[in-house]
């Protein structure tokens, strides 16, 4: 993917928890450090390889085909690897003379059974890490209680027996095992289990069951593990949840069932505040009743992705004022009010792939005044659900501490300016594959801390100069795979730190001179069709020249309509002194010719009203009116006239239009005069359509003004569809002033690329003549329209 940098940024949150959660403890108890300074190596009788440190010696013995512990190692070994070899039992006294061993490896080897509490037999007094991972171990033998001596219980820190054979087990099996802190029996198949079964594990603080065969767990299963603080279950086959099977457990902080099959959950009416973990993600939990979450008074962190829940209630996460992270991507939400509104405190909003029927009330994350990370991505937004124009209010109002906001793959094709207003602080905004067309002037305006935006994979052909604030802090910015064609020569002005720009992949034929760039910075330019002619002569000195990195630079062609010899070239290798030399004579004579077209084109300039009038009349006297095919009929049409417009031009409309029309198309009777005229018992996108579907002609005011407002660019799309739907040319747009075509609204240069008819106002006599003549002409008739425009 072209905009990997931004993503980067994005996944070290998420990446850092799951870090924390799984390799957290290992490290802190991976007691010798591969730093460890070595002193020297050798290989014992037995075929081990030795190493001497100053802790001990590490003896390595794997792959030796051993049967039984080796003799004769050192007395001081403290890590003993046996792993990989075809041990079947462990001989009582076998490691009565290594007494410093700290960690022993026994994985990958033939043990079918071994004897729980009783380790003591074998010589183990105190061991730090036992590892029996990878084996065949099928049974696990109980100590006889009756024989047993306080003093022969083992201290094991943690008995690792992932990836065995182990199916069931008796009650009372790891008695004796008092001062085992963690056990970790994953990757088992493990079906049934007692609440006796880790009776005399006392001081367990950890238990990994994960990725069994368990469905279900009894009552009171951990009551014998009274200090334990982290369970994890996940990927077993439990199918309702019950919170009276941990109840008792004051410590438990973790608890992990993601993966089951749970639908239910009765988690009872015992509070569990110590909390503070919970996943029940990859469940099958559709909606959840009011209580049983407001038991986990403490929890900072939960997810319950991947559940197509669909319903949630108001009070669903009312208990849980302390969450700092939700996650609830993949669900199917379609019921669900204010649920987020006691969550004051949350930092991680996930509702990706989330909703599946968005509400169109903005107040929906009201009251996240803590929010840091807010994540929509696939939720088919459209931009409506973002900003609601009536009230001019953001779905973002009150987010004030959000620093990254993900909105990748919506239907965001034209975001209303105001949208983003509320996110002072956002640093991260994420926009790609969201169906963007227009950039409305001042859509990032309240911006003012945006470091990277990612517009990658969207249909934007134009952005203007004055889109980003004028204090922006942008720096890195993608709009890799969109249809631009030019780049505006001021938009990196912006900020003197602008790092990286991507434009790979656009239409751009050329870079105009004088384009400012930032000073040191990186550059994807690549699969553009640039053309490498003497216009693009500055752009490749500056770029070699000054400090500008190009990412892809043999993928940054010239293109066909470059100097011939450079076609298919990189850019890079394109000299321009060899073919952009001066040549005087060339310029003399072009400014003689340049000057006489220049005259001429003054005089016709000057007279283009009277030019033009002239010849539409002669074309109305040749052609006559054969192309029409619905003749004006007064009772066809509720109104005959429709002029929208924006407030601003209310001053032309009385001043011109309202006489002229008084004046010269005295049967022109029914108009409506724009908003104010429209039917009042109607909201106003209803009241717009009305208009427009009830009017003969409509015509659409433009100025500099009007260009730039979001509501009239509904208006113009409101008359495009009427267009296409009654497949008649009735919309005309007047031109109340010249627009400049990089602030025409996508729509508008959409409509006139069709042909569609647009009239311009002037000063001068002869083109108002021209205006009301061609006016005249068309309140006549509708053409009939023969292509749909793509709106
Ligand atoms: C180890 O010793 C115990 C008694 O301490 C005895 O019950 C057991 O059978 C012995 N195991 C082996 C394999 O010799
Ligand atoms: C436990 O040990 C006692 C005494 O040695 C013996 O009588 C009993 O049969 C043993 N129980 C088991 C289950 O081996
Ligand atoms: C382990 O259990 C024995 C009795 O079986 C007891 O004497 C000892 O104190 C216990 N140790 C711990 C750490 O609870
Ligand atoms: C153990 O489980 C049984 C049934 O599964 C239950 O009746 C009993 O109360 C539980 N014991 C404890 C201590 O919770
Ligand atoms: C949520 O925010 C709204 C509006 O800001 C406020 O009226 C309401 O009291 C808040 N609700 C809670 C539970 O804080």
């Amino acid at each position: 993917m072209a905009s990997t940098p931004l993503y980067t940024l994005l996944c070290l949150g998420t990446a850092c928890v799951l870090f924390f959660l799984s390799g957290g403890l290992s490290l802190k108890y991976d007691i010798l450090g591969r730093n460890e300074s070595l002193n020297f190596s050798s290989v014992s009788t037995s075929g081990c390889q030795l190493t001497y440190t100053s802790r001990g010696v590490n003896a390595s013995c794997t792959n030796l085909n051993l049967h039984s512990v080796p003799e004769g190692l050192p007395y001081n070994t403290t890590v003993l690897d046996l792993s990989r070899n075809v041990i079947e039992t462990l001989y009582n006294k076998s490691f009565t003379y290594l007494p410093d061993i700290i960690k022993l490896d026994l994985s990958y080897n033939n043990i079918t059974a071994i004897e729980g509490g009783t380790f003591k037999p074998l010589g183990i007094n105190e061991i730090h890490v036992l590892q029996l991972t990878l084996g065949f171990i099928k049974n696990i033998v109980p100590l006889n209680q009756s024989i047993h001596h306080p003093h022969h219980s083992p201290k094991i820190h943690l008995i690792n027996l992932v990836s065995n054979y182990l199916i069931s087990f008796q009650d009372f099996v790891f008695w004796g095992l008092n001062q085992t802190n963690i056990l970790k029996l994953g990757y088992n198949f493990i079906s049934t289990l007692s609440n006796y079964t880790f009776c005399g594990l006392d001081q367990l603080i950890e238990i990994d069951l994960s990725d069994n065969n368990l469905i279900y767990l009894p009552e009171g299963m951990f009551f014998c593990n009274k200090v334990l603080q982290k369970l994890r279950l996940n990927r077993n086959k439990i199918q309702s949840w019950s919170g009276s099977t941990i109840s008792n457990l004051c410590s438990l902080n973790h608890l992990n069932l993601s993966g089951n099959k749970i639908k239910n959950i009765d988690n009872g009416t015992q509070t569990f505040p110590s909390l503070e973990y919970l996943d029940l993600s990859l469940n099958a939990i559709t909606y959840i009743q009011f209580i049983p979450l407001q038991i986990y008074t403490n929890l900072k962190i939960l997810d319950m992705s991947n559940n197509d829940l669909f319903w949630i209630l108001p009070n669903t996460f009312s208990g849980l004022t302390n969450l700092k992270e939700l996650y609830l991507t993949n669900e199917l939400l379609t019921h669900y009010s204010k649920p987020f509104q006691y969550m004051s405190n949350l930092h991680i909003l996930d509702l990706s792939s989330a909703i599946q029927d968005m509400t169109s009330d903005v107040t929906l994350f009201t009251n996240l005044t803590s929010l840091k990370r807010l994540f929509l991505c696939k939720n088919n937004l459209q931009s409506r659900h973002l900003f609601d124009t009536l009230t001019s209010r953001s779905l973002f109002t009150n987010l004030e501490t959000l620093l990254t906001l993900d909105l990748r793959e919506n239907d965001l094709d034209m975001l209303a300016p105001g949208t983003f207003n509320p996110l002072k602080k956002l640093e991260i905004l994420l926009l790609s594959q969201s169906s963007v067309k227009v950039l409305f002037t001042g859509v990032f305006e309240g911006l003012t801390s945006l470091k990277a935006l990612d517009l990658s994979d969207n249909y934007i052909s134009s952005i203007s100069d004055d889109v980003f604030p004028i204090q922006s802090q942008l720096s890195v910015l993608n709009m890799s795979n969109n249809n631009l064609g030019i780049i505006s020569m001021t938009l990196f002005n912006i900020n003197p730190d602008f790092q990286s720009l991507y434009i790979q992949h656009n239409k751009i034929t050329t870079i105009k001179r004088g384009t400012i760039f930032p000073k040191n910075f990186t550059i994807d330019a690549s699969r553009n069709p640039l053309g490498c002619t003497c216009d693009l002569r500055w752009f490749v000195k500056w770029l070699r020249l000054s400090n500008v990195e190009v990412i892809h630079p043999n993928d940054t062609l010239c293109s066909q309509s470059s100097i011939k010899d450079m076609v298919e070239s990189p850019i890079l290798s394109f000299n321009p002194d060899k073919y952009c030399g001066i040549n005087i004579l060339l310029i003399t004579s072009v400014s003689l010719t340049g000057i006489l077209v220049v005259a001429l084109s003054l005089l016709a300039y000057w007279k283009r009203w009277w030019f033009n009038y002239k010849a539409f009349l002669l074309r109305l006297a040749i052609c006559g009116y054969k192309e029409m095919v619905q003749d004006f009929e007064d009772h066809d049409y509720e109104y005959q006239l429709n002029l929208m417009f924006q407030e601003e031009d209310q001053e032309w409309v009385d001043d011109i239009m309202k006489p002229v029309l008084q004046e010269r198309f005295p049967h022109l009777e029914r108009v409506v005069f724009g908003d104010n005229d429209l039917h009042l018992g109607m909201f106003y996108i209803n009241a717009l359509h009305y208009a427009v579907e009830n009017s003969f002609k409509t015509v659409l005011l433009l100025s500099n003004n009007s260009v730039r407002e979001a509501w009239f660019i509904t208006k113009v799309r409101i008359a495009l569809e009427e267009l296409n739907d009654s497949k008649l040319d009735k919309v005309i747009l007047f031109f109340l002033e010249d627009i400049d075509d990089e602030d025409l609204p996508y729509l508008v240069r959409l409509f006139l690329s069709k042909n569609k008819p647009y009239m311009l106002w002037t000063d001068d006599e002869d083109g108002q003549k021209l205006f009301w003549a061609q006016f005249e002409k068309s309140m006549r008739s509708n053409k009939e329209l023969n292509s749909v425009i793509p709106v």
